[in-house]
């Protein structure tokens, strides 16, 4: 296990380059079960998560390989593989974007179920729902989704649940309508750009879809579909981390392939409280001073702020004047990141599915644990911002979304250092 050592204090300063989007690639490799051929995609992100989505695919017969220029290749050489194994499923929820392709290519899946984690429960009662509207078979076996259905058939599915719409539930029944006998209407459909990108890809392989990006996706069904080169759309949550970045270290980070059009919500939360934004070519300059003001932000599903970004937004407005409360109407419990915040000498208070901030000017180095993946890039902001040393343990979450995190960081001027832990230490 690795954990960071940081000397913090530093204000960031240069350029850096955004890399594909994790949550638009998990589900694009899962749509390869889809077609027979080699899917080709590219800007693939080099992620802990990735390689569990990978393990994954072959676990069900699709073979997935990187190519010499980081072109993924994914290629399903044996369709009668149709279980997605417990030990596996259970490192990554994203791994239930399966289930939809192999019922509708293969007509069979057994998918172990997620179970929760630490930002919440997360159901996937949404995703069932989807599959038994377009005619699966569903059981729930020791623990498997036992899904089985001869050809799948289109329907009007309302997909809303009791935290608004499901990203990867809407890709889920959109990939497996694709392939379903006649129209699906998909109501209450989430409007994430990685669901867009899903979409994009899709319809190059033949789907046709109208919707997608809006809240009633129409799916009309076709027999087949084929495998297409795909380029996948850059991370708005990598990008959002480092506006992130530039505002807690008041540095000033040109952060290159950033889609604004995709951060609207970031955007405007960040000059609310004076972090200038500027369009920059291909991409935007994030710079602050002190005298950040606080603000209120509410987590939202797209359009709003991402909830993946809140744990990063509440670093910042640790450090800014006033008092910022900050709700998650995504993922109501993900607070994990403030009692370890507090250990920095920031003062946060969490009250039901907020946290109440009362800002500091500075922030002192201490030892933290990191407890999920953007839990973790927040402690590690913070670490580069307080004063003092910063010791972040059980950084593989951060690896699970960000490549390399540190290196990046270095290059903009922090002094992160990655080191092996002595689990002895940890217990
Ligand atoms: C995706 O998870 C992302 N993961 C998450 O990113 C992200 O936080 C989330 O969308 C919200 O934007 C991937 O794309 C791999 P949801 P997903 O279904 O699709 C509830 C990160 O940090 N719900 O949109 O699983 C759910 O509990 C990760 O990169 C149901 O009630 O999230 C939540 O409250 C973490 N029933 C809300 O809906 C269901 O069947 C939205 O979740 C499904 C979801």
């Amino acid at each position: 296990m690795d954990r960071f050592d940081i000397e913090g204090g530093t204000r960031l300063e240069g350029e850096v380059t955004v890399t594909g989007a994790k949550n638009a690639a998990l589900p694009l490799m899962a749509a390869a079960i889809l077609s027979s051929g080699t899917t080709r995609l590219k800007g693939v992100p080099e992620l802990r998560d990735i390689d569990t989505m990978s393990d994954i695919l072959h676990a069900v017969g699709v073979e997935v390989r990187r190519a010499a220029d980081g072109t993924l290749e994914i290629t399903p050489t044996e369709e009668s593989l149709c279980k997605a194994p417990y030990k596996l499923v259970s490192k990554m929820r994203g791994s239930i974007c399966v289930l939809g392709p192999l019922l509708a290519k293969r007509g069979r899946a057994l998918v172990s179920m997620p179970g929760g984690c630490v930002i919440g429960v997360r159901p996937i009662d949404l995703h069932l729902k989807g599959m038994r509207a377009l005619g699966a078979d569903l059981e729930l076996d020791d623990g498997y989704v036992n899904a089985t259905a001869k050809r799948l058939t289109g329907a009007e599915i309302y997909l809303g649940g009791a935290f608004g719409s499901t990203t990867l539930g809407t890709c889920n029944v959109m990939m497996a309508a694709s392939l379903a006998e006649g129209r699906t209407i998909i109501e209450c459909a989430a409007c994430e750009p990685e669901i867009v990108d899903v979409a994009a890809m899709l319809t190059k392989m033949g789907a046709r879809i109208v919707g997608a990006g809006s809240h009633r996706i129409t799916v009309d069904g076709v027999r087949e579909l084929k495998a297409v080169e795909h380029e996948v759309i850059p991370d708005r949550i990598v990008a959002g981390t480092f506006m992130a970045a530039a505002a807690l270290t008041r540095g000033r980070i040109t952060i290159n392939g950033a889609r604004l059009d995709h951060l609207t919500a970031v955007i405007d939360t960040l000059r609310k409280i004076g972090v200038s934004v500027e369009p920059a070519d291909g991409g935007c300059c994030v710079s602050a001073k002190d005298g950040l003001r606080a603000t209120d932000v509410v987590a939202l599903p797209y359009p709003g702020v991402p909830t993946d970004v809140q744990a990063q937004i509440s670093a910042v407005l640790a450090t800014a004047q006033g008092i910022s409360i900050v709700t998650d109407k995504v993922f109501p419990d993900r607070f994990m990141h403030v009692a370890e915040l507090n250990r920095l000498g920031v003062e946060i208070r969490k009250e039901g599915s907020s946290a109440i901030i009362i800002g500091k000017p500075k922030l002192r180095g201490a030892e933290v644990m990191a407890s999920d993946l953007r839990a973790s890039a927040a402690l590690v902001l913070a670490g580069v911002a307080a004063e003092g040393k910063t010791i972040v343990h059980r950084v593989y979450h951060v690896d699970r979304g960000y490549d390399c995190i540190e290196n990046d960081l270095n290059r903009l001027g922090a002094r992160i250092e990655r080191t092996q832990e002595d689990p002895k230490e940890l217990s």
